[in-house]
């Protein structure tokens, strides 16, 4: 039997912007997604309890189907994984995470990551951070047809990256433990639609969004200035900055601003959404003497506050 694990994510700077050409910025958290798997002589099978699947079997045959949505992921990285290395065989497989998958933390792609990860310590494929990045990628892009793949950078290097699209550029950023408070808004974002809007808008005004794009590119660049600086209220402005940018191009919604408003009242330094938008986490930079009135805004204005520590290790087999 071979566990795995992979950690979630958050981007600091520059989402939706990578998309077009641009880096951001993303961290891995220290809340994991685990795989176990197994060797069976014949059928896949996947449990995955947070996701509400039970069991679920097939025969190989089956791998090219059409799956439920919830499982999808971790049946397209054995399918890939057994056609990249000629591969066939019956396993058993389990996913447990320590996140919902309902928070935006980057499920699909730690599932993916990790799934990955094990079958290549299953079968001794000797794959590298390199090979599992462009096998979990080329996954995700199968089921979803777009995304820039930060999520799974971020899962399997872990640490904070400087990223580009497709995995152009993927280079660790040395930081200290920046002083982050992360708020949920307790709705689901839907990245796909709200990227597809975003592309939308750039068409229609192109003299307009082209130009908050290189904004955010500059933001980009300060931001790693202050990171190494550790001037965290530098860090903190600069994220206003990227919001004010973000809201702009419309993916910001009512949830997240009250959040974000909440913190920067309650004296965060700054504060923005994480990710796509229009729901799932903000984020805050926060001295620590102003941590504790920040979680009480922000739970006030209706979010969640989740704890968890940044620049967590990426994928690793577990003992
Ligand atoms: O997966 P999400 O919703 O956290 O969004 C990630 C950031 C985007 O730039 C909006 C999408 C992407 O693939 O880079």
């Amino acid at each position: 039997m071979i566990k795995v694990s992979s950690p979630g994510k958050l981007v600091l700077f520059g989402e939706h912007a990578v998309l077009h050409g641009k880096p951001c910025i993303v961290t891995a958290i220290d809340q994991r997604m685990f795989v176990k798997i197994k060797r069976t002589n014949k059928d896949i099978s996947v449990k995955s309890s947070q996701m509400g699947i039970n069991k679920y079997v097939i025969s190989l045959k089956e791998l090219k189907k059409k799956h439920p949505k919830e499982i999808r992921f971790v049946l397209k990285s054995i399918e890939n994984f057994f056609e990249k290395y000629k591969i066939k065989s019956g396993l058993k497989v389990e996913t447990t995470s320590e996140f919902s998958s309902k928070i935006g933390f980057g499920t699909s792609a730690a599932v993916t990551v990790s799934t990955i990860k094990a079958l290549d310590e299953l079968f001794k494929t000797n794959m590298e951070e390199k090979d599992i990045f462009e096998l979990a990628y080329k996954t995700v892009l199968d089921i979803q047809g777009l995304g820039s793949g930060v999520d799974i950078a971020a899962s399997t290097y872990g640490g904070t990256l400087y990223y580009k699209n497709g995995g152009e550029v993927i280079k660790p950023i040395k930081t200290n433990k920046i002083p982050l408070v992360i708020g949920y808004t307790g709705i689901k974002a839907d990245t796909t639609k709200l990227v597809k809007k975003v592309s939308i808008l750039k068409k229609r005004y192109p003299s307009l969004v082209n130009p908050i794009f290189d904004l955010l590119e500059k933001i980009n660049k300060e931001a790693r200035k202050a990171m190494s600086k550790k001037d965290y209220k530098r860090l903190g402005e600069l994220m206003n900055f990227n919001q004010g940018l973000l809201s702009a191009a419309k993916v910001s919604c009512i949830e997240l601003e009250r959040l974000i408003n909440a913190a920067r009242e309650a004296g965060a330094y700054g504060a923005k959404l994480s990710g796509a938008g229009g729901g799932d986490c903000m984020v805050a930079v926060v001295e620590n003497r102003k941590r504790y009135d920040v979680e009480k805004a922000i739970r006030r204005a209706g979010g969640t506050v989740i704890k968890a520590n940044l620049g967590a290790e990426g994928v690793r087999l577990e003992k």
